[in-house]
């Protein structure tokens, strides 16, 4: 099933030009996240059509496209629907009459395994899943262990005999399954990076880590694909590749600093990076980092516990505000995880936390990328984006513009150009400034160098126009040369398009880029 196509025509030393898509396969399995069941589709895991989703009448708990996506997944869901309406019946309450998607997704491989056959290429492919991530801690034995005690409720398995028809020999055996499922799974996004599951996909599972990585994984949905074969997981390069260099991926986010990289690392795949990010000592991490203290426009390290020493690398000015600093890291961790923690169940809570704590992380000189001010500005755009589809004024509209601007500030330090979080970021920003204005404001009185942000009018539309433009740029790397950035690109394409006539910029502009074109030597 998988379809390799690693390229082999492209000029000698570079083997692998970033945006060319390296793998472009459908994974063994996919599941999504119980919030995520009603608004995507089980079967092909995209977002519903103008028709909707039409739900299962039997367990009443998943959702397909249409009758195809559903006759597609029967010969797994006829399993699972059973499973389903065995668990909801003996759950203590209906917010848990669902088992989560690990629970799920176990289950689906064991199911898949037995009606492929224990020898076919899938179960192979699935049992070679082999744990070179390294091993599990002893640690985690007992959550696998309870996991496999829900597995087995789920699945209606009632003695060890029953098991062997799955390929198992034991409830050891199934532990093991569950080990090495841990340190495989991928996240299954949206075409626009919203995590919506998990996904078992081995034969890009046998990519190394790296917190530099070169390349990324995606799910584009590109237009032309049989919907039979989504979601369709591409490994893209996002940077030049060459022969001697290995394929590296990230299986953490690695807009954190080095210690929390680390942390993650070691808790989920037991092992210590030795990547040049988490070993190059010279250079400030833009993801711990302050602005100069006499605002000379250089940047130093964050104090920490241990070294509360810290200087502007460029005018070598000492920061004697430390406690200050530390004191607002602290905080605002400690605020991140409870607004992350509310933010499904009481989002004006988090909200609330949220805007309180950005000012102080800000007032403390953090810059845009440092941690916890970038993961709260990308809550908060998220947070106000939810709002915004509720009730659009110009102050939330305004408010959510600028925390957009902020959090793709902060991107821009850290990832790479074609990184495909940075260029969603960008598209998210540019769509922002090119949404119909409520009630735009006057800027003829402001004095020039004070301009407000953001701008109203034909400034906006421009701005918002440019922004897209250079997010354009940027997904047709990391979503896939081949693909034009997937349905994200289309979708900033067609904005782009609209934005053109609006400004006129189809007779007048074209003559302008051409101008410009040839002015540029470039
Ligand atoms: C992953 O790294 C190990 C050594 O750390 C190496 O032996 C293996 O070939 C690498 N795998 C891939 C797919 O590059
Ligand atoms: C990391 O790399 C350094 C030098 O490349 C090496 O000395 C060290 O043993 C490595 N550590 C691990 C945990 O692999
Ligand atoms: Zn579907
Ligand atoms: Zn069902
Ligand atoms: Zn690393
Ligand atoms: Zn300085």
């Amino acid at each position: 099933m998988s379809t390799s196509c690693y390229s082999n025509s492209l000029p000698l030393r570079i083997v692998l030009a970033l945006g060319s898509t390296l793998i472009a396969t459908k994974p063994h399995v996919t599941v999504l996240s119980t919030p995520y069941l009603d608004a995507y589709c089980s079967a092909c895991c995209g977002p519903p059509s103008q028709a909707g989703l039409k739900r299962c009448t039997r367990c009443r708990a998943v959702w397909y496209c249409d009758l195809r996506c559903q006759n597609d997944d029967w010969s797994i869901h006829k399993h699972e629907c059973i499973a389903i309406q065995r668990w909801a019946s003996s759950a203590p309450s209906s917010d848990v009459a669902v088992p989560g998607d690990a629970i799920r997704c176990l289950a689906r491989i064991l199911w898949k395994r037995q009606q492929e056959g224990l020898g076919s290429d899938w179960a192979r492919e699935i049992n070679a899943m082999q744990s070179h991530r390294s091993s599990i801690p002893p640690s985690a034995f007992e959550s696998h262990t309870h996991m496999a005690h829900s597995v087995v409720r789920y699945m209606g398995i009632t003695s060890p005999a029953e098991l062997s028809p799955f390929g198992l020999n034991s409830a050891g055996d199934l532990v093991d399954l569950i080990s090495r499922f841990t340190t495989n799974t991928f996240t299954l996004t949206t075409y626009s990076l919203t995590s919506i599951g998990v996904c078992i996909c081995p034969s890009i599972a046998l990519t190394n880590h790296s917190c530099e990585p070169n390349a990324v994984i995606v799910f584009p949905r590109t237009a032309g694909v049989p919907q039979a074969q989504e979601p369709l997981m591409h490994l893209v390069a996002i940077k030049d590749i060459g022969p001697n260099e290995q394929i590296v991926t990230a299986y953490i986010d690695v807009t954190l600093p080095r210690e929390l990289r680390q942390k993650a690392l070691k808790e989920t795949y037991n092992f210590a990076c030795n990547c040049t990010l988490c070993t190059k000592r010279d250079a400030v991490d833009p993801r711990a980092a302050m602005r100069c203290p006499k605002s000379c426009g250089g940047i130093c390290p964050v104090p920490t516990e241990e070294d509360t020493l810290t200087q502007c690398t460029k005018c070598k000015a000492v920061v004697t505000t430390v406690d200050t600093v530390l004191d607002a890291l602290r905080i605002g961790q400690e605020a991140l995880d409870k607004a992350e923690s509310l933010q499904a169940k009481d989002s004006t809570k988090a909200k609330h936390i949220v805007s309180n704590m950005i000012p102080i992380l800000i007032s403390a000189n953090l810059t845009p990328s440092c941690h916890p001010l970038l993961a709260m500005t990308r809550l908060h755009q998220e947070l106000l984006i939810a709002d915004l589809s509720t009730s659009l004024t110009q102050q939330l509209l305004d408010d959510t513009i600028r925390a957009a601007a902020r959090y793709s500030a902060g991107l821009t330090s850290i990832l790479p150009k074609g990184h495909p979080v940075r260029g969603v970021a960008l598209a998210e920003l540019g769509k922002l400034l090119a949404v119909d204005e409520p009630s735009p404001h006057d800027d003829a009185g402001t004095p020039q160098g004070q301009a407000r942000f953001p701008p109203s009018g034909p400034v906006r539309l421009k701005l918002g126009y440019e922004t897209l433009v250079k997010a354009l740029d940027e997904l047709v790397i990391g979503f896939g040369t081949d693909n034009g950035g997937g349905l994200i690109g289309k979708e900033v394409r067609d904005v782009i398009v609209r934005l053109e006539k609006e400004l006129g910029v189809w007779t007048q502009g074209v003559k302008n880029v051409l101008e410009d074109t040839k002015a540029a030597p470039k």
